[in-house]
């Protein structure tokens, strides 16, 4: 897979077939080496891609993980919640520090701003919340929501002349209608002071997507969380606010999905989820710890822990048929080397009858109980395998278990948390 990136002019879209998490970072920061053009098309600071290489150890928010090719253009889309302050404050400082150059970003002007009053709306209604949702509090869904609204400050009115204006009708509504104390001169000044710093790096991303697409360029779109977290199809309401999955690169691009020919689907060996909402293969007792603590299943922007669960295929195979997925990756195939048994969902029972996903729905899997086929597992270390061949037998069945049941091919298998521990098939 990756070798062909680099021969002919592809389109290839990485997203996320679980609810985040997947191990995005090292396969895009490895495709991105053959990428013209890296695009990130949704979610906002909530996002924690982690990335170690040559020049260090990352943990990105807003940035595209593709900024390590200094040859990219790297863009970020209209449907991100554009955080400037993870943006320039923290992420700037970190490629600053590693002596990595930012300059060929561009930002769309369309992109909406996550202002201070979005964090302290997502604190507050969390906290009223009855079943919380478990956000990260980065102020995501107040940024959608007001979007949706009609009231988002977006990019290109930070740099209008009427930005102080525009701030302080909202920053008056935001404070009368919340009982916030933000102050005007204070936020004023601090956005005044990004636009400068960011003005260099605004263009039309759209333009950029479509200009790439007629010149046959190697185009890279960089999915941020997992489908299983879409507003629409995702347990809702235990979802993020925006689209996750391929059609999220239509609406951030206006780029119908026939564009795409690589649509890779990713997901750990296993499943995690960060946050409330049913999970119907959660696994408890001490193998629940082992693979925490092995899989260091910590969440990179909320440092929460993870829940894990055996790899839900009836959820797998919904994603990747949604998204028309046509490779699959799966990562830290490592992490379930030692368990003498390992298993993969394969249906659901309820009241006992079977029954499937609801499309949106989190109430119906709730009650569900998970139906699974056990497999025996393998003991070695599997760290220096390069070759599918040259997998432990039953690790290879684990695999091709996966591929038959999802119809779908598995071409990349992370075995370890270096660079170079990879198999691509
Ligand atoms: P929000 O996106 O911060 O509003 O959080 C909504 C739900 O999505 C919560 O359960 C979060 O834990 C989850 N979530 C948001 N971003 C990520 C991510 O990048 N990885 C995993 N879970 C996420």
């Amino acid at each position: 897979m990756k070798k062909q990136m680099g021969k002919q002019s592809t389109v290839t879209a990485v997203i996320g077939v679980d609810w985040g998490d997947s191990g995005k970072g090292r396969l895009i920061d490895d495709l991105a080496q053959n990428a013209d053009i890296i695009a990130r098309y949704s979610g906002g600071s909530n996002t924690g891609h982690t990335i170690k290489n040559s020049k260090g150890k990352f943990a990105l928010h807003i940035m595209p993980s593709g900024i390590f090719n200094a040859n990219a253009i790297c863009v970020i889309g209209r449907g991100v919640a554009l955080d400037l302050e993870s943006l320039i404050e923290d992420e700037f400082e970190q490629l600053k520090k590693a002596g990595v150059s930012w300059k060929n970003l561009v930002i769309e002007p369309e992109c909406t701003l996550t202002m201070p009053w979005h964090k302290l709306r997502d604190g507050l209604r969390e906290k009223s919340r009855e079943d919380k949702i478990g956000t990260t509090g980065r102020g995501v869904g107040p940024t959608y929501a007001d979007r949706t609204e009609r009231v988002g400050l977006r990019l290109k009115d930070l740099i209008s002349k009427k930005f102080p204006q525009l701030l302080k009708t909202e920053l008056e509504y935001q404070n009368k209608t919340y009982g916030f104390k933000l102050n005007y001169q204070e936020v004023l000044k601090k956005f005044l002071n990004f636009a400068k710093i960011i003005k260099p790096y605004i263009g039309n991303t759209i333009d950029i997507i479509h200009m790439g697409i007629y010149n046959k360029k190697n185009i890279l779109f960089e999915g941020a969380q997992g489908w299983l977290l879409d507003i629409d199809g995702g347990t809702y309401p235990f979802v993020t606010s925006s689209n996750p999955g391929i059609v999220g690169i239509w609406r951030s691009f206006d780029l119908h999905p026939k564009y795409i020919n690589k649509i890779i689907g990713i997901t750990k060996s296993y499943t995690t989820r960060v946050g409330s909402g049913p999970m119907p293969t959660k696994i408890e007792g001490p193998q629940r710890n082992i693979i925490i603590e092995k899989g260091q299943e910590i969440g990179t922007t909320s440092g929460r822990t993870r829940d894990p669960g055996w790899l839900d295929l009836v959820l797998l195979k919904y994603a990747v048929d949604v998204n028309q997925v046509n490779h699959l990756a799966i990562t830290k195939l490592d992490i379930l080397s030692g368990f003498e048994k390992v298993q993969l969902c394969t249906g659901y029972k309820k009241n006992g009858k079977d029954t499937w996903y609801t499309s949106g729905d989190a109430q119906e899997l709730e009650d569900v109980t998970a139906i699974y086929k056990t497999m025996p597992g393998w003991k070695e270390d599997i760290s220096k395998v390069r070759d599918f061949k040259d997998l432990p037998k039953n690790a290879q069945n684990y695999i091709k278990e996966i591929e038959n049941y999802t119809g779908v091919k598995v071409s990349f298998i992370g075995v370890g948390p270096k660079r170079e521990e990879v198999i691509y098939a």
